[in-house]
């Protein structure tokens, strides 16, 4: 049966660390959309890894991965991956498949969705420049390239001729940005194809088997529920379904198949790039919390910005998700704070709010309602029972349950995969 993480906020939320965590107790772990957008931590043996395309359960020697047909790979990005776990001693081959259908990221879906997001003057988004929405578009316009194409020498350079067809025009005509030559592409991409074939499976049906044999799988999402493309805080989200839901046409499982969603949730809220933030902080309170938190992207290097728990949001996030616990990440950050605050309703011209409005007029412009608990002082980063916590600190944490009306059944307090404490 299948498992599926998803981020509760704007990404970030610690997924990397949860799925090393999760993972030893499965058999496979498949990401099912994003791409290299996506920056999940994982530290073992005080050894830190970054991986954007790669499932995080891939330093288990016995684990298999899977990067499912719902994402958008970059082979470049993926090969850098692959060579960088292999220097640090991390076999990947017979370990990794990726989906026949899956999109490929190309060159010009790299320059566009830099161009694209300059062009967009005051509606900029601030991607990442990974060429993840530029990718998923031309997969909805019907002129991507998929995995099984991209390794096919012959369609490759037909699909290639017909996508630069239009790229160029654009490039030519409209942002006046240099055109790009098929040949060189598919000469430049000669060792990308050569070296990602081995992994190349039809992971649907190898998944199906999979769970036919009675295997567990780990579904790892990417990005979160405020970056949807359906539910996030359209414009300002990614160019895919993070939600559970997403896990489903991602990996070409069927709904019944899901038997737990698990939620992760950061202690405080953190935000990349552009888009409305209602509980963000933008005094010393908020660049305390980026410092001690070591808030800047794990993929761009960006400064995140800070703010406090959202449990409106995260109240949302459980409902469309159907999450059935939370396992809150980086609690120990918020040692030291005098008071704490959990924002749990907006005010909009006079009236309450109590959900998650998709207006972005609304959501840009409401007030937050907040309630405040008292903080505490002591380091709690090598607590190991729920039971020894500061009083302090099990308060928060039971009012962050009683505001979003799930359980949370793990917290973690460090970036190290025993950081982490069972609440039960
Ligand atoms: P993980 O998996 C946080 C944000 C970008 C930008 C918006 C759109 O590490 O949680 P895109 O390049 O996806 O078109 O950018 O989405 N974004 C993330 N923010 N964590 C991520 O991934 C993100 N992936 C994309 O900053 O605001
Ligand atoms: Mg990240």
């Amino acid at each position: 049966m299948v498992t599926v993480v998803v981020g509760t906020q704007w990404g970030d939320e610690g997924k990397g660390k949860v799925i090393d965590y999760l993972a030893e107790k499965f058999d496979i772990i498949a990401r099912y959309q994003g791409g290299a957008n996506a920056g999940h931590t994982v530290v073992v043996n005080k050894k830190k890894y970054i991986f954007h395309l790669i499932p995080s359960g891939i330093l288990y020697p016995k684990k298999i991965c899977v990067i499912g047909n719902g994402v958008v790979i970059d082979p470049v990005a993926l090969l850098e991956e692959i060579q960088y776990l292999k220097k640090n001693g991390i076999e990947v081959e017979s370990k990794l498949f990726i989906a026949e259908n899956a999109h490929v990221t190309l060159p010009y879906h790299k320059i566009l969705d830099k161009v694209e997001d300059k062009f967009r003057g005051k509606g900029q988004l601030g991607t990442t420049g990974r060429g993840i929405g530029t990718t998923y578009t031309d997969k909805f316009g019907r002129i991507g390239i998929r995995v099984i194409d991209f390794i096919d020498e012959d369609v490759f350079m037909e699909k290639l001729k017909i996508a630069l067809e239009l790229k160029n025009y654009l490039f030519r005509e409209y942002y006046k940005e240099e055109i790009l030559k098929p040949e060189k592409i598919f000469d430049e991409y000669k060792h990308y194809r050569k070296e990602i074939k081995k992994f190349v499976i039809n992971t649907a049906v190898f998944l199906n088997e999979k769970i036919e044999e009675g295997k567990k799988i780990l579904a790892e999402g990417a990005q979160g529920t405020f970056l949807d493309i359906d539910f996030g805080t359209y414009p300002y989200v990614t160019a895919s379904n993070p939600i559970s839901g997403g896990a489903c046409i991602g990996l070409g499982i069927s709904p019944k198949k899901i038997e737990k969603i698990i939620g992760v949730a950061k202690a405080y809220t953190t935000r990349v790039g552009m888009g409305p933030f209602p509980t963000e902080i933008k005094d010393d309170i908020g660049e305390k919390l980026r410092k001690i938190g070591n808030e800047f992207g794990a993929t761009t290097g960006r400064p995140r910005r800070c703010g406090w728990f959202d449990a409106t949001l995260v109240k949302f996030a459980c409902i469309v998700n159907g999450i059935d616990e939370i396992i809150l990440t980086k609690l120990d950050v918020l040692t030291g704070f005098e008071k704490i605050k959990i924002g749990v309703g907006y005010k909009y011209k006079g009236e309450i709010i109590n959900f998650y409005p998709f207006s972005s007029k609304i959501f840009s412009n409401c007030e937050v309602i907040y309630e405040e608990v008292e903080g505490w002082e002591d380091d709690i980063s090598d607590f190991k029972s729920y039971k020894e916590l500061p009083k302090n600190v099990k308060k928060y944490i039971e009012k962050i349950e009683e505001k979003i009306g799930i359980k949370i059944a793990k917290i973690s307090t460090g970036s190290a995969r025993g950081q982490i404490i069972e609440k039960n």
